[in-house]
């Protein structure tokens, strides 16, 4: 089996990414087993941070390594959080992230905002070395509106106020099958299979 190194600590993707990309000879391993720290995320698009992730664990381990970055986008906010959005409320670098309080400064930059649309965002690269050419990007979009009052208690983030359309639903109330089914991550990721399929 060929190894890849997932940039990213997350249990539950690394889990989920193993499990897809085993049918392509592909062992997929965290960047902390090689000690690779977090990269720094400074760009202001997602394909932009995507790749600098993955770029930097490919150069500390010398292995093919796949990144992903993703955020939330509201339409009235100019696409705001976006990049920013496990950030969105924090006054300092050193203050902890808090989805509580992303989702206070959310509804409080809504207030009176009649347009609710948002959508989410997840952009993959999956790079073959550092100086890959040619990375494999792959990039997934969920629309949906924001809601004021929170509903449900699966998912993460800004969850509980993201109604889904045609379901009467908030992603915090989705089965996770339904969530992975539907999500942006999910369709990133089967995009990205789809492209190692077809041999890329
Ligand atoms: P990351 O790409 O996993 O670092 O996620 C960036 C941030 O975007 C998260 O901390 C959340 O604030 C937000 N986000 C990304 N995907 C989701 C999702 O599926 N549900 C809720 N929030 C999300």
């Amino acid at each position: 089996m060929k190894k890849l190194v997932l940039a990213s600590g997350n249990a539950g993707k690394l889990r989920e990414f193993g499990q897809l990309l085993a049918p392509f000879d592909f062992e997929v391993l965290p960047q902390s087993a090689f000690n690779v720290p977090e990269a720094a995320e400074p760009h202001i698009t997602f394909l932009e941070n995507a790749i600098a992730k993955a770029r930097h664990a490919a150069q500390l381990t010398g292995l093919p390594a796949l990144a992903d970055d993703s955020g939330l986008c509201v339409t009235a906010l100019g696409g705001a959080p976006g990049v920013f959005s496990a950030h969105y409320a924090q006054l300092s670098p050193d203050e902890p992230k808090s989805d509580a309080k992303n989702n206070a400064r959310l509804l409080a930059d809504l207030a009176g905002v009649a347009d609710r649309r948002a959508h989410y965002v997840a952009v993959l690269v999956l790079m073959r070395s550092a100086d890959d050419p040619q990375p494999i990007v792959a990039e997934g979009e969920w629309h949906g509106e924001i809601i004021d009052t929170p509903r449900g208690a699966g998912g993460f983030g800004y969850d509980p106020y993201f109604l889904v359309p045609g379901t009467g639903l908030t992603v915090a109330e989705l089965p996770h099958e339904e969530k992975n089914r539907l999500s942006h991550r999910g369709k990133a990721l089967a995009q990205l299979l789809a492209r190692l399929r077809a041999g890329a």
